[in-house]
């Protein structure tokens, strides 16, 4: 697949202590592919999602978002910029409506500051509404708006990880990070999320998909990136990955 360099990973390395998690990584997500990363437990693909979303310092190598060095930006202004993500393990706020934990998602993109949301100054009412609208029509885009009002604990473990995945679209992305997003699904859920991703990429946002159900990764993604111990192992179509004796040795022993 050629096309637009939307994500450049380049000499990428991290290390927790002595362990090093990420190390020496190079890839490219081009605009519009779904990239399967997978790897056995441990691999380092969290930390990979760490490091690209800006929740642990990248001080080894450069991430380049969109032509931009990111390494040294916040977070927030990464969302700012187009990039969301998910969480491994499910992180919707109980105590809380569906819809608003949604509109956790548009943060990023409001604009007026802490004391005009205290002050609920005319700008603030406006962004909260705007907010409201994204959150609302990122639900409905995954055909979940009927769960809005919700209270989040109410709802499925699998509704929950549409949720979280209508949570980073509210942030109007350009790339969406997912991290395992059928791990402890049943079937017929793991079949919706799926059909939820298509459905993204389909609208034009480019996904980075770290995912074990390996049949959901061959059949979803355009490109795959094999991590082992931090290093890239293998990188290529769903078909010569699944060939490459480099990824194979890496995985026996593994139920995958
Ligand atoms: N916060 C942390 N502190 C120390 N070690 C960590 C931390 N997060 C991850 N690790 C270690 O880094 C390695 C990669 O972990 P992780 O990125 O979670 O792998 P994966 O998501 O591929 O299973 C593992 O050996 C893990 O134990
Ligand atoms: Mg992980």
């Amino acid at each position: 697949m050629t096309g637009e360099a939307l994500l450049e990973v380049r000499g990428l390395s991290h290390s927790f202590g002595g362990l090093s998690a990420v190390a020496e990584l190079d890839f490219t997500a081009i605009r519009g592919q779904i990239k399967g990363i997978i790897g056995p437990n441990g691999a380092g693909k969290t930390t990979l999602f760490n490091l690209v979303a800006g929740v642990l310092p990248a001080t080894v190598g450069t991430i380049r978002f969109k032509g931009e060095i990111v390494n040294r930006m916040p977070a927030h202004k990464r969302v700012d910029r187009g990039m969301a993500r998910t969480f491994q393990n499910l992180q919707l706020f109980a105590g809380m409506s569906v819809l608003e934990n949604v509109m956790i998602g548009c943060h990023a993109r409001t604009r007026a500051g802490f004391l005009e949301a205290v002050l609920r100054t005319p700008a603030s009412v406006r962004e909260t509404r705007a907010a409201r609208d994204r959150a609302m029509a990122a639900l409905a885009e995954l055909g979940m708006e009927r769960l809005a009002e919700r209270q989040a604990t109410d709802i499925s473990f699998g509704e929950g990880k549409v949720v979280e995945i209508a949570r980073a679209l509210a942030a109007e992305p350009e790339l969406v990070m997912l991290d395992e997003p059928t791990a402890g699904l049943p079937h017929g859920d793991i079949q919706e999320v799926a059909a939820v991703i298509r459905k993204l990429n389909d609208d034009g946002i480019t996904v980075l998909l770290v995912e074990h159900n390996m049949r959901l990764v061959m059949s979803l993604c355009d490109d795959i990136l094999v991590l082992n111990y931090g290093r890239r192992i293998s990188e290529g179509g769903p078909e010569a990955v699944r060939k490459d004796p480099e990824v194979v040795s890496a995985y026996l022993g593994e139920d995958a």
